[in-house]
């Protein structure tokens, strides 16, 4: 067993297969229906408010469901209320908090057209996408519930030279604050959630403002998979709110995912606070780069280019921004990369047969496209596609660029920046890539093996892929997550993560 006898990576279903297909449609159309709701939720009270609509990025018509937000009292009554629910959690069992987390997997595929149906309205996800998503979400619940036996389970025997017994344990830390992205708005909302709770933590979730349904959606299946209400409230907001609970006196640690920009500002209001140190578990963009040689195979360098720049729209952490083709086969790379890009078919994400959805929101539309208007005028555009008028989707681009260095920013949806370089400049390259200051994922296409682990040692990246694709890590197989102004590590999906949301404690007695 690969995995060791605890966990099991959640099944995939083959949708090229008509009949399966058709009865994961069922399921969607099923879970699909009746309203979507989220508010606050504080002891496993639903707290009522003004509600606003929650529109869906398909189109400005579709409404996806209506949101209820926290102000600042209600983000306070969460934290106290995490203070008072945190001893009862913190001393369960390790094995009985895990074994909740793996009720709450299952819920979750039992669930899982509720799910799916949800993110394509409220995420704009595609039904791959979607359902990677989901069956991301279960993993993190199934690799955490067995980390926390693993880690939390009994105290480790440490080595007693002079007679005494000496044991060191783990447990949680406090109230943890998640504060979680649009762009994977289950998978990672569960993971840091999950990660907290099994680490023996009560948890205030904030999710992004942009998804707060499919994490109202969580926190109600993670209740009735049995976790304690007193250990997991939801405060729905923007991002005042979560500054309000990192300012918070109660905060014991926070768990983020998003801009490096607001992971920096955290940062510094945790550094502002009085009290206790309190760790930040930052993972934030990248200006990834895939570096290609001479020695790759054409077609699937193309394939893999396309998978990992433009599918789910470009809108993941670890996408491909920046494609460097040695000089010999770039015009070949970019012809074959339209090539396959122009049959790509964008559009409304619930339809099965679509690619690449919209972008999340009308600003991250008009960010794009002001970006790609902006070296179309430039004469740097060398492709562009097509897409929909209506709703908020952006057609694929190619931009040409000189240097890794003229790409200082992260251009977070379907646009592919191309470099090309010569042989004796792969130095130089690198050098421009490093020059970034971020450091999530890169690729490389080559069958130079010298060369593969000249790169590998250079860059100081969190996930590096060879001769295939640059995204979708799989739970706790590879482990994901960068450093610089990529993040603060641990790892999500990986043996390091949780022990960052615990503290320890020695024992040592005279025996
Ligand atoms: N975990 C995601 C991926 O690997 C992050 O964007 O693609």
């Amino acid at each position: 067993d690969l995995y060791g006898p605890s966990r099991r990576n959640s099944a995939g279903v083959e949708l090229g297969h008509r009949r399966s297909l058709e009865a994961l449609l069922a399921e969607i159309a099923a879970g699909g229906t009746g309203a979507f709701m989220a508010m606050p939720v504080i002891d496993g009270q639903r707290l009522d408010g003004t509600s606003r609509m929650v529109v869906s990025p398909i189109d400005a018509a579709t409404v996806a469901g209506a949101v209820i937000e926290a102000d600042a009292a209600i983000a306070d009554r969460a934290m106290a209320a995490a203070s008072r629910g945190f001893a009862a959690w913190a001393a369960t069992p390790a094995r009985q908090r895990a074994d909740t987390l793996r009720r709450a997997a299952e819920r979750l595929e039992a669930e899982r057209g509720r799910a799916i149906a949800l993110l394509q309205v409220e995420g704009g996800k595609t039904l791959d996408d979607a359902l990677a998503e989901v069956r991301e979400a279960t993993d993190f619940l199934r690799y955490y519930a067995a980390e926390a036996e693993r880690l939390f389970g009994s105290a480790q025997t440490m080595p007693g030279p002079t007679g005494e017994d000496n044991r060191l344990s783990q447990r949680g830390r406090g109230v943890f604050v998640t504060i979680s992205p649009w762009n994977f708005p289950l998978a990672i909302f569960v993971g840091q959630v999950s990660a907290a709770l099994a680490a023996g933590n009560a948890v205030v979730a904030k999710p992004a403002e942009q998804t707060p349904l499919v994490a109202a959606f969580a926190v109600e299946l993670l209740h009735a998979a049995g976790v304690p209400v007193s250990a997991l409230h939801l405060v729905p907001g923007d991002g005042r709110i979560g500054a309000r609970l990192v300012a918070h006196g109660a905060v014991a640690g926070v768990a983020f995912t998003g801009s490096t920009q607001t992971a920096q500002a955290i940062n510094r209001a945790l550094a502002a606070r009085s009290g206790p140190i309190v760790p930040l578990i930052a993972e934030t963009g990248g200006i990834n780069a895939m570096i290609v040689d001479a020695t790759a195979l054409p077609e699937q360098v193309a394939d893999d280019v396309v998978t990992s720049a433009f599918r789910s729209a470009g809108q993941r952490c670890s996408a491909l921004r920046l494609l460097c083709v040695q000089a010999d086969i770039a015009g070949r790379i970019v012809q074959l990369v339209a090539g396959a890009a122009r049959e790509l078919s964008i559009g409304d994400p619930r339809e099965p047969a679509t690619h690449v959805g919209p972008v999340i929101d009308i600003e991250a539309k008009a960010r794009l496209e002001r970006w790609i208007a902006a070296h179309m005028a430039a004469g740097r555009v060398v492709w562009q596609g097509e897409a929909p008028q209506a709703g908020h989707f952006v057609a694929p681009a190619i931009i040409a660029l000189d240097r890794p260095e003229d790409l200082a920013e992260e251009v977070f949806g379907p646009v592919l920046h191309v470099v090309r370089w010569r042989e004796d400049a792969l130095d130089r390259l690198l050098q421009g890539i490093a020059a970034n200051g971020y450091g999530l994922t890169l690729g490389i296409h080559s069958r130079i093996d010298d060369r593969i682990e000249r790169i590998v040692a250079r860059l100081a990246v969190g996930n590096v892929y060879v001769n295939r694709n640059m995204i979708g890590a799989v739970v706790g197989t590879q482990p994901f997550g960068g450093s610089g102004l990529s993040g603060t590590g641990p790892k999500a999906g990986g043996p390091h993560y949780l022990p960052r949301f615990a503290i320890e404690q020695t024992v040592a007695t005279n025996t």
